[in-house]
């Protein structure tokens, strides 16, 4: 039946930025449909508050604190699952930062936190799970990316690179680990309310954004979530190396 190839059942991800905002509702969206969970990020307090909601769902999740912009860290949250389970099959690259400053004025440590989270963070757990993968058979990565990996938005240069670096390795490990049953696709998502742009909602280009989106207003983090689902489950098996936007239509205006 094709519903149930979009059930997450009895799966184990790994969803990196599962504190809050897209992460969260990722996670949670997968404890809905079937799946365990291990949550990473640096705030071990609020992972334990994301895993009370999963657990409450009658799922395991399994909080693990990772800096994911620091190598050393990611044994810890990829022995969390072997550990537990023995495999990976969903892994979520959402932890990501960002710093709202003009181009000229952009400075070098900014520059090298960005990077390091979005980008360098987000491959080498990759490779870390992916060895993982390819000895399993099967496997389904998921990046968030951005409309930056895609089109020009102003005051995020470093931010623009980093996700601009994840849409080319998505398509270039789509293409390198597809012999190994692993798809990898990427959601770019448009303006969602989350912490991170909360700034960005209370300025006046909130107004305008909210303005300049067809559907007419800013994206929630479920709205992100049931394309998360789809991308880890079955029913995407023959779809890698895309980037699916989820942006309320501002990329199509
Ligand atoms: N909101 C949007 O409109 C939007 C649009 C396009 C793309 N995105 C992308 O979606 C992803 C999630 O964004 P969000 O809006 O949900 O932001 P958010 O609410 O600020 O959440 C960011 C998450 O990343 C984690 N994180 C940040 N730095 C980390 C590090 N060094 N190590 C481990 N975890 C780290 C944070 O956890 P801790 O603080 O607990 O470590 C938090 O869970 C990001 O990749 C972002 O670029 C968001």
């Amino acid at each position: 039946m094709i519903l149930d190839t979009f059930k997450l059942t009895d799966r184990v991800a790994l969803v990196t930025g599962a504190s809050q905002g897209l992460g969260e509702a990722i996670a949670v969206a997968f404890a809905e449909a079937g799946a365990d969970v291990v949550l990473a990020s640096r705030n071990l307090a609020k992972l334990e508050a994301v895993a009370s909601r999963i657990t409450a769902l009658g799922r395991t999740a399994v909080p693990v604190q990772m800096d994911v912009s620091l190598r050393a860290d990611h044994d810890r949250a990829v022995a969390a699952a072997l550990d537990r389970w023995g495999r990976i099959d969903i892994l979520v690259n959402d932890a990501g930062t960002n710093v709202r400053v003009p181009a000229e004025d952009f400075r070098e440590d900014d520059w090298d936190v960005i990077l390091n989270t979005n980008l360098k963070g987000t491959f080498f757990l990759t490779q870390l799970v992916g060895r993982q993968m390819i000895a399993q058979r099967r496997g389904k990565i998921i990046n968030i990316a951005s409309l930056t990996s895609i089109t020009g938005l102003p005051n995020l240069a470093a931010y623009t690179a980093s996700k601009g670096g994840i849409a080319s390795l998505t398509r270039m490990l789509a293409i390198e680990w597809a012999k190994h049953g692993i798809t990898v696709n990427a959601i770019c998502p448009g303006y969602i309310k989350t912490p991170l742009t909360q700034a960005v909602l209370d300025s006046p280009r909130g107004a305008y954004i909210e303005s300049r989106v067809p559907i007419g207003r800013w994206g929630v983090p479920d709205d992100i979530a049931g394309t998360a689902v789809f991308l880890a489950s079955g029913a995407s098996d023959f779809m890698t190396g895309q980037l699916v936007v989820v942006d309320g239509g501002w990329m199509a205006g």
